[in-house]
């Protein structure tokens, strides 16, 4: 018998967006198996390469590493039709995954009654609208009287027609709740009956799938979603995701055992942004800012509003508003999957440190370093930094729980010297610009974990070790 295997954690230790997919493609190689453990199609995680881009939302971000086997695990909420939609992109790259995804048939089917509620509820949080908030508290729920809340893949399998008759019932009880004509009902149905029966051969029956390939010597890489400070629990509640965000999460939904937990990694990236609502204590602009993107980012039309503006004039504005949207257009932070302008902050090393403090993070990658270059364009010249947190004029060092309490933070800010050189080319330490070495090094001390790895620019290539 082969000496066991071990799992590593990657998680992103911010809003989300850090450039997860981006390190996990990177270091895919080294693993045997990548794993997703929550969330679903919320997510949307961007690969580059010299040849394509593809922005993957359920199927994990190992794609264009052949020798790897993919897995989604019980944790995650599957939504069928995009899934099939998925795979078919992924086929159209010309790349095979079909005959290395397996996916656990524990893992939450979302249903069209989740997606609906979802687009009558979600917008107060500012979800990404795929239901995952109600298939997750369905899943709590589990059955209302004698029918079926929750429904998982394996349900489908052992019954299809049974399933497919809670999932119109369901459909059928919200339609009647809220007042909603359900005309499109049967449609909807087939589609989903369509879509199970395109990803039924991949659905894995075998419940210690992952538990027995890593006792018998894989490694798995466990791709984290939505990030630690989403967190349905730990994080900015009520605007949050709904299912477990951090580094030990993979050991609920990434169905293996803890015991095979060897390290975890966190992505950060240089310059903060959020989508969606909640508090967010070093963003440019502050209320005024998250107020704009989200009702901008209702329309959409966003991106193209602020095209029109001049970067040069908003960067050297000394309203922090303002700045933001200039770092935003220059960052080219609109949501993957939605579109809508990212809400965009300062790196804030109180944050920072708490979260890689409570994940037990040892590896750190911070991505978008090229970026603080743009500060050299600004009035002052210098890249601003939060330091350190006052709440009531007292300094505390952790993320406050509540959201009231959250937003009454006061942000210690300190200017660091910026640098005007265009680092996307530089692939070494030694040649990176002396004002961000020292930064870096700051950032070290100051979290406590050391720096494996730089992102300086979009690309697979775009990446120093540090
Ligand atoms: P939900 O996950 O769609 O329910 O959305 C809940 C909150 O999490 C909203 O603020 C979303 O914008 C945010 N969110 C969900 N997925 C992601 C992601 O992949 N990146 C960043 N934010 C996300």
């Amino acid at each position: 018998m082969n000496a066991p295997g071990y799992s590593d954690v990657l998680i992103g230790l911010q809003y989300g967006d850090e450039g997860k997919a981006k390190i996990i493609d990177r270091i895919a190689g080294e693993y045997n198996v990548i794993a997703r453990f929550n969330g679903g199609a919320n997510a949307g995680h961007t690969v580059k390469t010299d040849a394509s881009t593809v922005a993957l939302k359920q199927v994990p971000s190992g794609i264009f590493n052949e020798n790897v086997d993919l897995y989604i695990g019980s944790g995650c909420a599957v939504n069928a039709e995009k899934l099939v939609t998925e795979l078919e992109q992924i086929d159209d790259l010309g790349v095979s995954v079909r005959d290395r995804l397996r996916i656990s048939d524990q893992a939450t089917l979302i249903q069209p009654h989740h997606i609906l509620l979802d687009s009558l509820a979600g917008g107060s949080v500012g979800t990404t609208y795929n239901g995952i908030g109600p298939a997750y508290a369905d899943r709590c729920m589990r059955m209302f009287g004698e029918r079926m809340l929750h429904v998982r893949l394996g349900d489908v399998l052992d019954d299809c027609d049974g399933a497919l008759r809670a999932i119109a019932e369901n459909l059928q009880q919200t339609c009647n709740l809220y007042g909603i004509d359900g005309k499109d009902m049967d449609e909807k149905m087939q589609n989903l009956r369509m879509a199970l029966d395109a990803i039924t051969p991949l659905i894995e029956r075998d419940t210690l799938y992952l538990q027995n390939r890593v006792r018998n010597g894989c490694t798995v890489l466990f791709e984290g979603a939505q990030s630690f400070m989403l967190d349905v629990g730990r994080g900015t509640a009520p605007y949050v995701t709904s299912s477990h965000t951090g580094a030990g999460s993979p050991y609920v939904g990434g169905d293996i055992s803890p015991e095979y937990h060897r390290m975890t990694i966190g992505v950060a990236k240089a310059l903060m942004s959020r989508v969606g609502n909640g508090p967010f204590a070093s963003e440019f602009g502050g209320k005024k800012s998250e107020e704009y993107c989200m009702e901008e980012g209702g329309t959409k039309n966003t991106r193209s509003v602020e095209e029109s503006l001049d970067t040069a004039t908003l960067l050297r504005s000394e309203d922090p508003f303002e700045m933001g949207i200039a770092l935003r257009k220059l960052s080219n932070e609109y949501g993957t999957g939605t579109g809508r302008p990212r809400r965009i902050g300062m790196l804030d090393l109180v944050q920072l440190s708490y979260a890689i403090r409570l994940n037990g993070v040892t590896n750190l990658y911070i991505n978008k370093c090229d970026l603080l270059r743009e500060f050299s364009d600004t009035n002052h010249g210098t890249i601003p930094v939060v330091t350190s947190y006052n709440q009531n004029s007292v300094p505390i060092d952790y993320v406050p729980g509540t959201t009231g309490s959250h937003r009454s933070v006061e942000c210690y800010v300190e200017q660091r010297p910026g640098f005007s050189e265009d680092v996307r080319t530089v692939r070494s330490r030694a040649d990176m610009p002396t004002e961000l070495v020292t930064l870096l090094e700051e950032i070290e001390h100051r979290v406590g974990c050391s720096i494996t790895g730089i992102g300086v620019g979009p690309d697979r290539k775009d990446h120093v070790v540090w």
